[in-house]
């Protein structure tokens, strides 16, 4: 199975790093000499994914701005001989990058939705901002590893888990686990139920879905039906998954290496102290 396609919603107000995220999205932050966004970008090149949508909010179009070709600038570039710099600047010329505005923000389902026109293949990949995993593989690329081993003509969904301490657990959506796959050591799970922000006395695992997944485009009409029914409220992901779960086979993977959450002031210092 190829995924090509990927989207990343972006339009959040980040208001963790208030007052600055008026004027600077949060994921154009440097790790190193890359925005977090642009680490987002490299992970979906390097499993193969060239057609990717920022689903954004007014204010937020330095994001997708970073990446588009500027012909001034390389023409300068090249006459002054700095032809590194150039190069780097050129790597993103081959990939598509289409984007949507999500001009309320209610929810990450509802981001979603906005890129649903947009969809053309049978699964796509799904990036939210904050979250880098850093080790021998991107989350991405282990996340498209683990798929490769499901049963041939599943169109299953894949979402990323991290096995987080049980205190922590109301802070993710949990995942009630079926069984571990067996040919996969037991990192790659077969899921049964999820519960968005369980008490820890009421979570079926500790093991808790962070930003990355690999979702069928079938999933799109559920959050369709989702918000016709929310009523002006919020429309998410997880309730879609759990919506499907009697017809769609649902796998989680325990990512190896360590997950750095860009997404909170604290999260973002080590962010840059491990990556940059
Ligand atoms: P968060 O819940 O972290 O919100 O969204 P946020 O706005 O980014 O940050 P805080 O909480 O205000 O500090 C997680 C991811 O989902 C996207 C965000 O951009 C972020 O990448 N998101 C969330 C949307 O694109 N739209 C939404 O309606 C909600």
């Amino acid at each position: 199975m190829k995924v090509t396609q990927a989207i990343l919603p972006v339009a959040g107000l980040g208001t963790r790093f208030l007052p600055w995220t008026k004027v600077v999205p949060k994921e154009l932050l440097p790790i190193g000499n890359k925005p977090i966004i642009g680490l987002l970008v490299d992970e979906c090149l390097s499993v193969g994914i060239d057609d990717i949508c920022f689903v954004i909010s007014r204010g937020k179009e330095a994001i997708p701005q970073y990446f588009y070709e500027m012909p001034e600038l390389e023409a300068e570039l090249d006459s002054r001989g700095k032809l590194h710099m150039l190069e780097d600047l050129k790597r993103y010329d081959n990939v598509k990058f289409h984007v949507v505005y999500q001009q309320e923000m209610k929810g990450d389902g509802h981001a979603l939705l906005h890129a649903a026109d947009w969809i053309k293949s049978d699964m796509v990949a799904v990036l939210f901002g904050d979250d880098l995993i850093h080790g021998k593989q991107n989350g991405l690329q282990q996340l498209v590893a683990a798929y490769d081993h499901l049963p041939e003509g599943e169109k299953p969904a894949m979402l990323c888990l991290q096995d987080v301490p049980r205190e922590a657990v109301s802070k993710y959506g949990i995942v009630d686990i079926d069984f571990d796959h067996p040919q996969h050591h037991e990192r790659l799970k077969k899921i049964k139920g999820m519960v968005e922000k369980p008490k820890p006395e009421h979570a079926p695992s500790t093991f808790g879905i962070v930003g990355k997944y690999i979702i069928p485009r079938n999933l799109f009409r559920i959050l369709q039906t989702l918000e016709k029914g929310s009523h002006g409220g919020e429309v998410r992901l997880i309730d879609a998954l759990i919506a499907e779960l009697g017809t769609m086979h649902v796998y989680g993977y325990v990512f190896e290496g360590h997950r750095l959450d860009t997404g909170t002031p604290e999260g973002y210092k080590e962010a840059v102290q491990v990556l940059g």
